[in-house]
């Protein structure tokens, strides 16, 4: 399964990168801060064409189209474009993340990131790869010499759930924070090691499902901020190489 994956996060992306700078549409979906494209709902109508074709019986949970009505133990769970607001706006960071799961667990995903052609692969007990190559989280157990990442929800301004109190927590006990605008981004950065964490306070099935498995399969962990083991639905995540976890969990309990 994990070949279709790829081929579909590929392609999909591909449909992506020629819109990018291109004149496209663009919707609200209920606030100014959350946008839709053109694009997005093309590459997701692309991706389920694949699986209609592909995988009929197959069910599907994309973001700009909801759950399908199939009833099947495999659901494919999709972000079209994760990083719209990056996209909309002609920043060249943003990806598409296709998760597959069967029975409530993720079996497979990609993160393709468009811009730098980078396809991110992960299978189940099978370890995480950037363009087939192994990768892993990296061994840095000192939060002060770290670099993490985080992202913020669009209604911050209704229910700002703390997120900004956490950021300027770890502001001050981390070397950096960067905020890329890619919730599948980030987490493929903790699985190649270039960021120790990754954490957000409110986070969509699409963003978590294929992520969340890469940094696993790269050595790492991912929670809420309790320390649970989490499933797709649910929301709060804290991804890390293992190492600075306990650490994180604290700020985050703190703030
Ligand atoms: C968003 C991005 C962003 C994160 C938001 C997500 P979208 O997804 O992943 O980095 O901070 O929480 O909603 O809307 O671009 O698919
Ligand atoms: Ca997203
Ligand atoms: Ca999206």
């Amino acid at each position: 399964m994990i070949e279709k994956v790829i081929e579909i996060t590929k392609i999909a992306g591909e449909v992506v990168r020629e819109g990018f700078g291109k004149n496209f549409e663009i919707e609200l979906k209920g606030s100014v801060t959350n946008l839709v494209t053109e694009i997005d709902k093309k590459s997701e109508q692309v991706i389920i064409d694949f699986i209609k074709k592909n995988f009929n019986n197959h069910s599907v949970l994309a973001e700009e189209s909801g759950f399908s009505k199939e009833s099947s133990e495999y659901v494919w769970v999709i972000d079209p474009i994760d990083g719209t607001t990056n996209f909309a706006h002609g920043l060249p960071i943003f990806s598409v993340s296709v998760g597959l799961q069967k029975n409530g667990e993720t079996i497979c995903g990609a993160v393709y990131d468009v811009m730098r052609d980078a396809m991110y692969s992960a299978e189940l007990n099978s370890g995480s790869y950037l363009n087939g190559k192994k990768i892993t989280v990296n061994a840095n157990a000192d939060l002060s010499r770290s670099v993490l990442v985080t992202g913020f929800p669009y209604d911050i301004a209704e229910n700002p759930n703390n997120a900004v109190e956490k950021f300027s927590a770890f502001l001050k006990k981390s070397r950096a924070i960067r905020r890329l605008g890619s919730a599948a981004i980030d987490f493929c950065y903790v699985a190649q090691g270039v960021f120790e964490g990754f954490w957000e306070v409110s986070l969509n099935p699409w963003d978590i499902c294929a992520g969340k498995l890469l940094v696993e399969e790269a050595g790492g962990i991912v929670t809420d901020f309790n320390g649970n083991s989490i499933d797709i639905f649910s929301k709060q995540i804290l991804a890390t190489n293992k190492l600075i976890h306990q650490e994180m969990l604290d700020i985050l309990l703190e703030h």
